[in-house]
């Protein structure tokens, strides 16, 4: 006699809600490739890249992970691991050579492609339109500290629109402008590598209104489309409780969250940063009628989350990635706790916090996490298996987070593990793997980690144990 079956999902404690993405990233310049093929035109990143010293062991995305050619193998794998959502991000400079014009057919064709090969296996495509690969071309004209590139990327958001609006299910306009603004234009370790402190703060500005430009041309030609923007959010804490300490927490969260979170969601710059930057720059580049354009409603709003930031008062300077205006009297410091292959500190704790504020502070807007993952060194073993126990214990740990903040009232629709490759890690080049799958950089074979195994069973399941 057979013995019954029943199916049973006991182990599922951690239930997410129906309809929630489960989702994977990516970015353009770290897995594509085929830099120069098809009428493709350099980025800020070639650029950068290929300048010796800028990246370790001078890596570039010249070749990548190749996906520009793979990526029917690539959605193929997405579908093994039952993703029901994937965020990539398009090349500007492919897209339009220059940053300006029409559209480069085989450029926009790549894109068509990749989203009906994720239409036909019922993925929903979620496009980044910018992930920092700045066309060149603009960036001799100033780049992000030129207004114009604002209305240059809303002119190239709508040719994405009218291209592939019937099919995108979500836009991110931008990847973390505090990124291409501070580590771009401030500290000059990400491309295009300058260092000008009052610049930095015109280029943040400069995105912002690039954002709210392409939110209303995106609306405009595909107004079923939802559309989003992808924030690296820090849940900031002091050291200490200390009237300095606290100060300095608030000078952090002002430069990091606030700044970006404000404009777009409440219609203003904090007072407190437009304060504490006076003596570097009057904000004389924001123009009347600039907020109006930046808080066009969103649908949602993206965080990208890896680590808390932990800072306290200090009597010199900051130094590192965050000699910025307005943060000159801040010390960081490393959470204690174990740490990835980034050193970047483990604490699911402060994904949901972030979450919570966000709800607290914006007034319940809705969430997704675009980003979330974790670097180690991982090895193929002799069974040409890849056992990534700590990877998945992060993700564990970080998906439960996730749930805390829905049991306490978030409104979160997604999580997108970073990455499904392993890929090129910007200037930290390819040693340190984010993937899901495994690269084999020399022969671009692609192997699913245990983690991929895990999330396939999470995602069948609909959650986690406890
Ligand atoms: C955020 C960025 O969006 C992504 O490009 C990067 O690879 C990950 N963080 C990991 O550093």
């Amino acid at each position: 006699m057979q013995t019954e079956v029943i199916a049973t999902d006991d182990r599922v404690d951690l239930r997410f809600p129906t309809g929630f993405w489960w989702g994977a990233a990516t970015a353009a310049y770290q897995i594509e490739g085929a830099a120069s093929v098809d009428g493709r035109s350099p980025s800020i990143w070639d650029t950068f890249s290929a300048t010796p010293g800028k990246t370790v062991a001078g890596h570039t995305g010249e070749e990548a992970t190749d996906h520009y050619h793979r990526y029917r193998q690539d959605v193929s794998l997405m579908s093994e691991i039952g993703l029901s959502a994937y965020r990539f991000s398009v090349s500007w400079p492919r897209v339009q050579a220059g940053g300006r014009g029409p559209a480069n057919p085989a450029g926009i064709g790549f894109y068509d492609r990749l989203v009906d090969e994720l239409m036909e296996r019922g993925i929903n495509p979620v496009a980044t339109l910018y992930h920092w690969d700045l066309p060149q071309a603009l960036e001799d004209e100033g780049g992000w500290l030129n207004r114009d590139t604002a209305h240059r990327f809303g002119d190239y958001a709508a040719l994405m629109a009218e291209r592939l609006g019937d099919r995108v299910k979500l836009w991110c306009t931008l990847n973390e402008p505090w990124c291409s603004a501070f580590l771009g234009y401030g500290s000059g370790v990400h491309a295009p590598g300058r260092i000008d402190p009052a610049g930095s703060l015109a280029a943040a500005h400069h995105l912002l209104l690039a954002h709210g430009l392409a939110v209303r041309r995106v609306r405009a030609i595909a107004p079923s489309a939802q559309v989003s923007i992808a924030l690296n959010q820090g849940a900031v804490r002091a050291v200490t409780d200390s009237p300095a300490d606290l100060d300095a927490a608030r000078r952090i969260d002002g430069l990091l969250n606030r700044l970006f979170l404000d404009p777009i969601l409440r219609g203003s710059y904090p007072a407190d940063v437009l304060a504490d930057t006076k003596d570097v720059t009057d904000w004389a580049f924001v123009q009347p009628g600039d907020l109006a354009v930046i808080s066009t409603p969103i649908d949602m709003v993206g965080a990208n989350y890896y680590q808390p930031d932990l800072v306290s008062a200090a009597e010199e300077p900051a130094t590192g990635p965050w000699p910025f205006p307005g943060s000159e009297s801040v010390a960081f410091h490393k959470t204690p706790g174990p740490q990835t292959a980034m050193d970047w500190t483990i604490d699911p704790t402060g994904l949901r916090d972030l979450l919570l504020r966000l709800r607290r502070d914006y007034n319940d807007v809705p969430v997704i996490i675009t980003e979330n993952g974790a670097a180690y060194a991982d090895r193929i073993d002799d069974d040409g298996r890849i056992p990534d126990a700590e990877r998945i214990e992060y993700l564990h740990a970080h998906f439960a987070a996730a749930h805390e903040a829905i049991e306490a009232g978030v409104d979160l629709r997604g999580y997108f593990v970073w990455s499904l490759l392993d890929n090129f890690e910007w200037a930290l080049g390819y040693d340190k793997r984010f993937g899901l799958i495994h690269v084999d950089y020399a022969t671009q074979q692609r192997t699913l980690k245990e983690s991929a195994h895990w999330y396939r069973r999470t995602i069948a399941e609909g959650g986690l144990p406890r």
